[in-house]
């Protein structure tokens, strides 16, 4: 008769299951540049911004906020935290006030533009 044997579990999926339990607010690939019409219709909404500003914003996003974890899923979290989010994060990213309120605003226009727009690729 053979003697039944226990199969270890290994360690790493304890890890794994770890890491999953605490996760950050679900990751994404950074959303692409506002076509011109994008920016054409973001205006009313965002006077002090252009192109240039919002180009500024999305390239900070993408060179400073996938370092220490994935890029975040700009539009799972609701518009009134990103203030909030951008001041530590901002700090984290050592980014200075400006450059800050330029990824914030790029953020919420983002938002703007494509809330009714599918979220998944
Ligand atoms: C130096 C590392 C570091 C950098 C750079 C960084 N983050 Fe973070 N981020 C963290 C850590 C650590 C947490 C979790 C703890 C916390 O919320 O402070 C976090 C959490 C978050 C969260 C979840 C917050 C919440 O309350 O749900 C978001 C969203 C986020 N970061 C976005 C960004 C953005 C946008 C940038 C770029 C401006 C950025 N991060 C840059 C380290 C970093």
């Amino acid at each position: 008769m053979n003697r039944r044997r226990w199969i270890a579990v290994p360690a790493g999926l304890f890890a794994t299951a770890a890491l999953a339990g605490c996760a950050y607010p679900k990751a994404a690939e950074p959303p692409e540049r506002f076509t011109e019409a994008e920016v054409e219709s973001l205006k009313p909404r965002f006077p002090d911004s252009t192109e240039v500003s919002f180009s500024a914003g999305r390239k900070l996003f993408v060179n400073k906020c996938g370092s220490c974890h994935d890029y975040s899923d700009v539009m799972v979290i609701d518009d009134s935290r990103w203030p909030g989010i951008m001041k530590s994060m901002g700090k984290d990213a050592k980014l200075t006030e400006e450059q800050s309120g330029k990824v914030l605003q790029w953020i919420l226009a983002v938002r703007a533009a494509r809330r009714d727009a599918p979220v998944s690729k």
